[in-house]
């Protein structure tokens, strides 16, 4: 990543940090631009000036930085509604409809997203896109005994599907003990439609689409930060 688009990514993380007010419950993201936000949210506890918040990570390592820099974390279990979530992504339509799951944390992601009454997404603008799929394929989780039969039927729907690895060649395990399958369908005319043909497929666990869950996406780009809000 760029030094710029690193400083572009703070800029859309500061905004999103001025939105956040003591006593709040918190969902953090997930990602290198969440990260940033809770850096600065950090800051700003340690400081004083916000208080009492409540912090429902995204990810297990999420969770781990965000005690390490002094949040109080909690759980879903403590805390099911959020009062805002923010967090990355890896594109963003006109419609604000998102993919995730770049970072491999989508399930826990949409969780909290659906448990979330504002739903503020940060980026810089090489994340915007005419159409979901034309930068980057869907990332889905994957219960590692369906691996086969899911691949199959997921390019049986026309995408083609790599099993994501980490270094040395094992398959990224999920905070949840499954894979992630990415799919590349390219430009997707229609992400609805791919997300009901992902959908009630056994051990396909979710799939990276978040259809309709954006509230706001912050957006930083050389000219300056555009705040985009859901109409409907
Ligand atoms: C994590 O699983 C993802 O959904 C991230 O939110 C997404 O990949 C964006 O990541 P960056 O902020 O690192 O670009």
């Amino acid at each position: 990543m760029s030094d710029e688009q690193t400083r572009l990514k703070q800029q859309a993380a500061d905004v999103a940090v001025d939105e956040v007010r003591s006593g709040m419950t918190l969902g953090l993201g997930y990602g290198s631009t969440a990260l940033l936000f809770v850096r600065s949210l950090a800051k700003k506890v340690a400081s004083g000036e916000l208080k009492d918040l409540t912090c429902v990570a995204c990810a297990l390592a999420m969770e781990d930085e965000a005690r390490s820099l002094g949040l109080p974390v909690s759980s879903l279990d403590q805390h099911s509604v959020m009062d805002l979530t923010v967090d990355g992504a890896d594109e963003v339509d006109p419609a604000l409809n998102l993919i995730k799951g770049g970072g491999g944390a989508l399930l826990r992601e949409k969780v909290v997203a659906q448990a979330s009454k504002r739903e503020i997404i940060i980026v810089d603008d090489s994340k915007l896109s005419d159409h979901l799929g034309d930068k980057w394929a869907l990332p889905v989780e994957v219960v590692p005994f369906a691996l086969r039969p899911v691949s199959e039927y997921v390019s049986s729907l026309g995408a083609e599907v790599k099993l994501r690895l980490v270094e040395g060649g094992d398959p990224l395990v999920t905070d949840q003990g499954n894979w992630i399958i990415d799919c590349n369908f390219g430009p997707m005319e229609d992400p609805a439609a791919v997300a009901r043909s992902l959908e009630g497929r056994a051990g396909l666990v979710d799939h990276g689409l978040f259809l309709g869950l954006a509230s706001e996406v912050i957006v930083a780009g050389a000219g300056g930060v555009r705040r985009i809000s859901r109409t409907a």
